[in-house]
């Protein structure tokens, strides 16, 4: 292995998502890799990303993204369902890095599983989008793809809301409206929406419901490995956590995912 491949090895992965959210994946990378050297960007200052525009949100992954550039990143993840559902397009060759969307990731997996219909809960952009529909008929054409976005969920994840009364009067109406479409199952379309999983449960069995991180941190440990891209170092990783604001919540509210040792950095 010569120095410039080693040096590339050992260069950390970035991922970013508006808040905790994206925590569910790193926190499964983490335990899979736990050799890589990582970089976490929370950006609570724009957050909640899901009722925002196509243009707003392209601006805010710019600037993350520059931001793991400056890091010199070999990857970076991106852990977050509506960035990837409206800007992964737009950036994916802006970059001299690896850039891997949670949605276009995972497609290919979930569109395998036997079943005719599919619901996805998401932030109201993601849904707009039609993006997880597109990539799923894209791999099985036979599956139909029904949406229904959950505009407050963010805000009562990044809240520690999760177990209130309008939370779970939340979920109920969303869940009887998605089941309207009879889905054999429904895909967590929002990396926050894990951390409401245990509420979630009340109106279906766990089996119902897929979380995308595990099939998302597989794909992206396979590429790595394809692309010679894995950090061979036998040390446990390195780890920094930035946020746009409000870094002791983060911190507070991350616990469910991820214990963070330290309060992050505040950069904007
Ligand atoms: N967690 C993000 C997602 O996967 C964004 C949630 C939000 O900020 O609205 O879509």
């Amino acid at each position: 292995m010569d120095n410039n491949e080693t040096k590339l090895n050992s260069s950390p992965i970035g991922f970013f998502d508006s808040g905790v959210g994206g925590l569910s994946v790193y926190s499964v990378f983490r335990k899979l890799l736990p050799n890589e050297n990582t970089i976490y960007y929370g950006d609570l200052k724009n957050m909640p990303y899901g009722n925002k525009t196509k243009e707003e949100l392209t601006g805010y992954a710019k600037k993350i993204l520059n931001f793991m550039a400056s890091k010199e990143v070999k990857a970076v993840v991106i852990a977050c369902n509506t960035s990837s559902a409206t800007v992964y397009d737009i950036i994916k060759n802006e970059y001299n890095f690896k850039i891997y969307p949670i949605i276009q990731s995972c497609a290919k997996v979930i569109s395998s599983y036997d079943v005719d219909t599919i619901g996805v809960f998401a932030t109201s952009a993601t849904i707009k989008s039609g993006a997880y529909a597109r990539e799923i008929e894209k791999y099985n054409p036979n599956i139909k793809v029904a949406g229904i976005a959950c505009p407050r969920w963010t805000n009562f994840v990044e809240s520690s809301l999760t177990d209130s009364e309008e939370c779970i009067e939340d979920i109920k109406n969303k869940y009887n409206e998605i089941a309207a479409f009879n889905p054999r199952k429904i895909i967590l379309g929002c990396t926050h929406y894990p951390y409401l999983l245990h509420n979630l449960t009340k109106f279906a069995p766990e089996e119902m419901f897929i979380d995308p991180a595990k099939i998302f941190v597989d794909y992206i440990k396979k590429d790595l490995s394809e692309n010679n891209l894995l950090n061979h170092s036998k040390n446990i990783g390195t780890e920094e956590f930035f946020v746009s604001a409000n870094p002791k919540e983060f911190k507070k509210n991350a616990k469910l995912f991820y214990e963070l040792k330290n309060i992050p950095a505040l950069i904007d």
